[in-house]
């Protein structure tokens, strides 16, 4: 079974989000597994790229509107991450390092989507799965059916996994001649509300898609940002499959980027060096006898990034101080404000490190009590994950996977949940946590519970195997 990934962020090679993580990920545990799985995304003028040796696989070239454009298809010569990876260099056209966030984003994703397809048109093998994910990658279903340089390729069976719905990467029809030829009685299929919009398209012309929770796939039959009668119609070919986490990188026992490294047996121990280290770093010591809650991740409304200064605010002042804070995460320039205004308020009980650092968030999973996610909307999360095996107690948002993945204290689960992003909610839940940390039984024993419950991707690769496995037999 040889499957290829196809994705526009893949850790450590280029990160923004969670889709990321998965991508890095996923692709080696198929392997794992046995299968033959690879991963090609575009070329990002960044450090990694540049840091590691590749090898030319291919050299192509390929029309974009009225514009042509050499390519080559560079492999990475040591399989550094487990598992065969490709970029897709583009001169001219990807010559930045991020992402995402430039002018012409919409020429960059699709340039990079007929490289991947015309390389595939040209390869001497093909293969079982292409797997394409999130909206970067969604014309690739459509072109492969129905351009006329790549039909050759609608025989190949495709994946497309939807990692957050909310963006679906829809553009104007006067731009729709970016598109290689295609038959244009097939043009409907790229349509949705008089745009053209690359996850509408993917769902429509994919053979099975996916999303990142089951809970998830429910909730977008019901709100998917104007697609549900689409997901609802294509309900046959969608399954929820949960992620995984990868051990090899988030595992507490060989964490070289925390203080102290522990087992569930000695959860507590372990935690309070590394909560000691954590306050240290961020000048919080008082805090060590306090309940200690982090915040990890992208400062948006969507993760409830605009909630979050005057929440932390409140629940200081309910409870008398006997709680600290620590942020890390950037995004949206008034809430990155608002929450260092804070730190000059609360400086006692409440720090932020506004940016991105990985290393850091290892060591604040370690030495936290509490992970807090007030998201409005989360299609799997991986934070919650992180923190459960960490010996965190997730406090959450009942939304997405947040729902498939922490059970309330309640409900004779380990996790904290709450209705809405709203402060009242998110002040009863931080006094429920509170009451938890000041119960050092309870907590502890709920500590070690958690480390143990597994979410590895060894555990989910199966899903994926049977649903690609589904997919060879109709060919
Ligand atoms: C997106 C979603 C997040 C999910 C991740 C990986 O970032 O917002 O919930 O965990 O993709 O699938």
């Amino acid at each position: 079974m040889e499957i290829l990934h196809v994705s526009a962020e893949c850790y450590p090679v280029a990160k923004v989000g969670g889709l990321a993580d998965v991508a890095g990920a996923l692709p080696k545990y198929l392997n794992r597994a046995g299968a033959v799985a690879r991963l090609i995304m575009p070329y990002y003028n960044n450090k990694f790229i540049k840091k590691h040796d590749w090898e030319t696989v291919f050299e192509g070239n390929f029309p974009l509107g009225t514009l042509s454009y050499q390519y080559r298809i560079l492999k990475e010569k040591n399989g550094t991450l487990g598992f065969d990876l490709f970029v897709t260099e583009i001169p001219g056209l990807l010559e930045e390092e991020l992402p995402y966030g430039y002018s012409n984003d919409l020429e960059r994703h699709i340039g990079f989507q007929i490289a991947v397809v015309d390389w595939l048109s040209h390869a001497e093998h093909q293969y079982d799965v292409i797997h394409c994910h999130d909206h970067h990658t969604g014309l690739i279903p459509f072109m492969m059916n129905y351009c006329y340089s790549y039909d050759m390729l609608s025989k190949i069976p495709t994946v497309f996994t939807i990692h957050n719905g909310q963006y679906q990467g829809y553009f104007l029809k006067e731009q729709q001649h970016l598109i290689p030829h295609y038959d244009n009685w097939k043009q409907g299929l790229l349509e949705w509300n008089n745009t053209i919009n690359p996850m509408a398209a993917a769902i429509k012309c994919c053979w099975k898609f996916t999303t990142v929770s089951p809970n998830y796939l429910n909730e977008l039959r019901n709100d998917a940002f104007t697609l549900e009668s689409l997901i609802v119609s294509e309900k046959d070919k969608s399954t929820g499959i949960l992620n995984g986490i990868d051990a090899d990188i988030w595992n507490p026992e060989t964490d070289s980027w925390i203080e102290k490294t522990y087992n569930s047996a000695g959860v507590t121990k372990g935690k309070t060096k590394n909560k000691k280290a954590l306050l240290k770093e961020f000048h919080l010591q008082s805090g060590l006898k306090k309940p200690l809650v982090i915040f990890i991740g992208r400062l948006v409304a969507e993760k409830g990034g605009d909630v979050l200064a005057e929440s932390i605010r409140q629940s200081v002042s309910e409870l008398k101080g006997n709680i600290s804070f620590l942020v890390l995460g950037s995004g949206v320039k008034q809430y990155e404000t608002d929450l260092k205004v804070l730190r000059e308020l609360l400086p006692e009980n409440f720090n932020c490190y506004i940016g991105y650092n990985e290393k850091l968030a290892h060591l604040m999973y370690a030495g936290a009590d509490f992970l807090l996610m007030p998201s409005r909307m989360e299609p799997c999360g991986l934070n919650q994950l992180y923190a459960l095996h960490y010996g965190t107690v997730p406090i959450v948002r009942s939304t997405g996977g947040l729902i498939d993945t922490v059970l309330d204290l309640e409900e004779e689960g380990f996790g904290i949940r709450f209705t809405s992003t709203s402060f009242p909610d998110i002040s009863l839940a931080l006094k429920r946590a509170e009451a938890l940390f000041i119960n050092e039984d309870k907590i502890k024993k709920i500590k070690k519970q958690i480390m143990n419950i597994d979410h590895s991707w060894e555990q989910v690769t199966g899903e994926y195997m049977d649903l690609y496995s589904s997919l060879k037999k109709d060919v």
